[in-house]
């Protein structure tokens, strides 16, 4: 493809845009400038525009590390969005594959994929998501058992489905949770109806892709094509 098709297809630019920026010097392929539409790009190739990657045209997908106080939505009269963390053209094409609450940190996948999302967020499909929880209370000894069993929700017909938990550091009130659902506070719902409180959440993981350790609070980077295709399986 083209290098100024390319810019206009992932930037949402026209070409004559596209031709301005390559004028101004900041796009490179494979780390050389290049000022040129005509160049060939190809999908090995890196593009760069004032030094941060352009994603390839075509579908976009985005782990994000969302810090505390940051919103799963476009909008919010109160909080930030945690959309405000992404450095993106065409965001209101842009959605997230789950969410999570206010308060709580830790991988959100953001994409343009709707099918794609749909994979991780219908209860049919039942995708891992492993949590590191931090309680209020110690770690009953019954704990495992009753999450293994599946737990009674207020307000909800049938108990949650079997789930994971591990405990990290019984002095520390850390846990590993892993939930295949997504009902509405899950987590802190089911620690709750064992008389316990949440005082931290974080994702940690969902299906095979995990929050990428190099990744501060409020940073993000693409996923790779593995971790793409990994939904699928
Ligand atoms: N469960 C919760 O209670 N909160 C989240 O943010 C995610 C899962």
């Amino acid at each position: 493809m083209r290098l100024d098709k390319y810019l206009c297809d992932a930037l949402g630019a026209t070409r004559k845009e596209a031709t301005k920026i390559l004028k101004s010097g900041e796009v490179t392929v494979n780390d050389a400038v290049q000022k040129s539409g005509s160049c060939k790009v190809s999908d090995e190739c890196v593009v760069e525009w004032q030094g941060r990657e352009i994603q390839k045209p075509g579908p976009r997908y985005i782990m994000l590390f969302k810090p505390d106080g940051f919103v799963c939505s476009h909008e919010d009269g109160f909080n930030h969005t945690a959309f405000v963390l992404l450095d993106e053209v065409k965001m209101e094409d842009l959605h997230f594959a789950g969410r999570l609450d206010v308060d709580t940190t830790g991988l959100v996948l953001i994409t343009d994929d709707g099918k794609w999302s749909h994979r991780i967020t219908s209860p049919k499909h039942k995708c891992e998501k492993t949590y590191r929880v931090w309680l209020a209370d110690p770690i009953g000894a019954d704990y495992i058992e009753k999450f293994a069993q599946g737990i009674e929700l207020r307000n909800e017909k049938q108990a949650t489905l079997p789930a994971t938990l591990e405990i990290v550091d019984a002095d520390e009130k850390e846990v590993l949770l892993t939930i295949t659902e997504g009902k509405y506070h899950q987590v802190k719902r089911m620690f709750a109806a064992l008389g316990n409180k949440v005082e931290h959440l974080h994702r940690e993981r969902i299906g095979h892709i995990l929050l990428d350790e190099a990744l501060e609070p409020g940073e993000y980077r693409y996923l790779t094509q593995e971790e793409i295709d990994s939904v699928w399986k």
